[in-house]
């Protein structure tokens, strides 16, 4: 078999060619009746997830552990690091190495930005970052792009809107660099004091890159396919007072988006950026988003752990 996914581990969007996403999106769509039903598949039999959840999470851990478990391995970890030795003073360099004596592959999510390329550096099995920080959080992108593939059929021209806490959404910043590689159209829409980190406007400039930036989304919202919405991150503010003052600053309701051609998607959690009122209308992708988790998650693992071994 030619092997077409040649990644050893997942750390960075950077890090990925056009052709390894597309690949990805393809193997995604054809596990996705596995993800869907009561099937499993026996792909990963006999092989351990290390899971090392220093951060909260739902969708991304619970979705790698449904992924792994439907091609029929097995997973361990712990989530909240007040479980684990760490809590003892372990320092992440051991607790990693550990982790690589008991698994085939370890996803890691921690509050510090290179954490993961830091693993990376010191074990010998494929690592993949479940977000870094304010840093990068490529899986997510996968089933983000996924999602609109799904729905369009197609990312090339697309009009995406990026909008809130673009300064320290993890999200967001590996979303920005794929819908480049697409040449997706992009709108940038943040406080002034949450916009797109000016090292990510450079790149994507550096990539001829086209986007735009406002506080404003009603001066896009009419030329938008997707509104990507996503939440102020509340942990990420040095300063508590900071937060309060930004805190509500997008509220995306039934009467915004009534009427007009596009899809709401969030990677979730929201706090009240999206009102519940938005989720029983057409307009609602944010659930199937996170499902598309499985899936997507189903096709890294089964290439990143088939490729070590
Ligand atoms: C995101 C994250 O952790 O960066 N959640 C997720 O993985 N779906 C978004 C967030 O926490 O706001």
């Amino acid at each position: 078999m030619i092997k077409i996914f040649n990644l050893n581990d997942v750390i960075s969007i950077k890090d990925f060619q056009k052709k390894d996403i597309e690949f990805i999106l393809n193997e995604a769509e054809n596990l996705e009746k596995i993800a869907k039903s009561q099937e499993f598949s026996d792909e990963l039999a006999g092989k351990i997830l290390g899971m090392m959840f220093f951060e909260p999470s739902t969708r991304t851990r619970l979705s790698f552990e449904t992924s792994m478990k439907k091609l029929g391995g097995n997973c361990v970890g712990f989530a909240g690091s007040s479980a684990s030795s760490v809590s003892k003073g372990e320092s992440l360099a051991d607790t990693s190495k550990m982790f690589e004596a008991y698994s085939d592959a370890l996803i890691i999510r921690h509050s510090l930005e290179g954490a993961a390329k830091f693993i990376s550096d010191i074990v010998d099995v494929p690592v993949i970052n479940a977000g870094d920080g304010a840093g990068q959080h490529p899986t997510q992108t996968l089933l983000d792009l996924y999602t609109i593939k799904r729905q369009f059929d197609k990312i090339k021209g697309l009009n995406v809107a990026l909008v809130g806490d673009l300064k320290y959404g993890r999200t967001v910043h590996s979303l920005a660099y794929a819908l480049g590689m697409f040449d997706a159209q992009m709108n940038f829409v943040s406080p002034d004091e949450l916009k797109m980190p000016k090292e990510t406007l450079h790149d994507l400039k550096k990539n001829n890159v086209k986007f735009h930036e406002t506080n404003n989304l009603k001066n896009v919202i009419d030329e938008i396919d997707v509104l990507y919405v996503t939440r102020i991150q509340k942990e990420r503010f040095p300063d508590e007072e900071e937060y309060s003052k930004i805190k509500g600053a997008y509220l995306i309701n039934h009467d915004l988006v009534k009427g007009k051609d596009l899809i709401v998607m969030h990677p979730l959690p929201r706090v009240d950026e999206i009102s519940t009122d938005v989720d029983n209308t057409k307009y609602n992708k944010y659930f199937e988003q996170a499902f598309y988790g499985v899936p997507v998650r189903m096709a890294i693992l089964k290439n990143i752990i088939k490729n070590k071994f």
